[in-house]
């Protein structure tokens, strides 16, 4: 098939070339940011009077047939055409003839594949926000039911102070309003217009960028054209943000797995978000946490790739390039899909309360309110620290817990024991009285549950914006 750039050539492609440079197996999912960009383009031509009028619009027919065409699934790619520019362009002048030669003026396939990745990376990006908006949502959901659901909070996973359950999503809840923050940063480096830049440098036929970024409402226009085609920063800015996200999931799949286990048993999943094992008849396994744990490598893997990828290119397009394609398409459905099965689960999963309180009561996680109750009897913490030391390691030898160990042992240990260090001790109280700001004490969680809301709104206002900047 003879090929758009053809005209030096003077041998058909080897067949194996055609197949390694093709990307449109994988390219085609630009195609309605490809149409677009090109009716954007023949209105700028037009206008500027590069094109007739009568000849742009035919082109801009031809454009929207093509892509009602491969809305319906009735459009045929063709792999020697290697991309979804030249398939596009292509069959436009299969479709209208001579005028369709006219569309590719004053442009290269540099600043058009630029384009569509540029406005594919708005779009993907809001639906990344929405996801993220959604979820988040989720984690206030579950907070506000365990406002008072005790469990112990862990450093080193050993039991270390009671917290709620409300408490801990809260912190992941944090963590995914971050992730909200850095993808509308995505959206920022995406929002310029590299269309016009050409292959390298630009242009002589007299046309308008900024008519072209005002169409496609981006709100600037690159001010380098050797900048403009080979900036993929947006890209690695897209995927670090994925990274950072996915290691969030990936680290509540971490505990997801561990909570579910029989050794901690602190919540069941529900059956329709489990799965079985093909051998043994009794086992619930934790699937779909662990392929998100497991999804985050691949997700660092094309954050690591575009970066070695683009590390020795010098200036400026490069075929390399084509490469940014395939691992931000796959990170962006495996964060889509994941920010969407996670938060199903977790409004399904059941949280087992009694286990959770077992884990504080039948402990010494404690300890530390004990010591901070001698602090306010007068003592240095210091020495609370070791008076409470030597009391616990005086319940472990004798297998009592501190709510157990009597009054008169307690006096062996300090003068400042009273009968109030039962109150003090338990585990319902100690997380009341945590009211420091931030702090898990449910009059403190009450706060932040309500502040959640606000910041959820919030992002929803950002949302609606960029969303209706598209
Ligand atoms: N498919 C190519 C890519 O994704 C489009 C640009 C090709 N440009 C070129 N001069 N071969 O990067």
């Amino acid at each position: 098939m003879a090929k758009l750039w053809g005209g030096r050539f003077s041998k058909d492609t080897n067949a194996l070339v055609d197949a390694f440079n093709a990307s449109i197996d994988y390219d085609k999912r630009l195609y309605k940011e490809d149409i677009r960009g090109s009716i954007a383009h023949t209105h700028m031509l037009a206008h500027q009077h590069i094109i007739s009028e009568e000849d742009g619009q035919k082109i801009v027919d031809g454009l929207k047939e093509i892509l009602s065409e491969m809305e319906g699934g009735t459009f045929a790619f063709k792999t020697e055409l290697e991309d979804i520019h030249m398939n596009v362009e292509a069959a436009l002048t299969d479709k209208i003839g001579a005028p369709g030669a006219r569309l590719h003026t004053a442009r290269s396939r540099n600043d058009q594949v630029a384009l569509d990745m540029h406005m594919y990376m708005k779009k993907a990006v809001t639906e990344v926000m929405e996801l993220l908006i959604k979820f988040e949502e989720a984690l206030l959901t579950v907070a506000a039911k365990h406002q008072k659901t005790l469990m112990p909070g862990y450093t080193h996973l050993q039991r270390a102070q009671p917290i709620t359950f409300c408490h801990h999503m809260l912190a992941y809840f944090n963590m995914f309003l971050r992730d909200f923050r850095r993808m509308e940063g995505v959206w920022k480096g995406a929002d310029m217009m590299p269309l016009g830049a050409g292959a390298v440098a630009g242009t002589t036929l007299p046309i308008d960028r900024f008519q072209v970024a005002e169409e496609l409402h981006f709100d600037q226009v690159y001010g380098n054209s050797m900048d403009a085609v080979s900036d993929r920063d947006y890209i690695l800015e897209f995927l670090s943000a994925a990274s950072i996200c996915m290691m969030h999931l990936s680290r509540m799949s971490e505990e997801m797995c561990l909570w579910s286990s029989t050794e901690f048993g602190f919540i069941e999943f529900d059956d329709a978000f489990a799965t079985g094992s093909s051998m043994m008849p009794q086992k619930k396994n934790p699937d779909i946490s662990e392929l998100v744990r497991g999804k985050t490598g691949r997700v660092y893997g094309s954050l690591m790739g575009m970066l070695t990828t683009i590390k020795g290119l010098p200036l400026a397009y490069n075929k390399d390039l084509q490469e940014d394609k395939e691992g931000l398409f796959d990170t962006i459905d495996t964060l889509k899909f994941s920010l969407t099965v996670y938060r199903d689960m977790i409004l399904t999963m059941t949280v087992n309360k009694e286990r959770m309180a077992e884990a504080v009561h039948k402990d010494y996680s404690n300890a530390t309110d004990l010591a901070d109750y001698l602090v306010k009897k007068g003592m240095p913490f210091r020495n609370a620290h070791k008076v409470v030391g030597e009391a616990v390691a005086y319940g472990i030898r004798n297998h009592k817990f501190l709510a157990e160990i009597s009054m008169d042992e307690y006096k062996k240990f300090s003068p400042l024991f009273e009968a109030d260090l039962l109150e003090a001790l338990k585990p319902e109280n100690c997380v009341a009285a945590r009211t420091s700001y931030g702090g898990p004490a449910p009059s403190q969680n009450k706060i932040q549950l309500e502040k959640g809301h606000e910041q959820v709104e919030a992002q929803k206002k950002v949302l609606e914006n960029l969303v209706s900047k598209l």
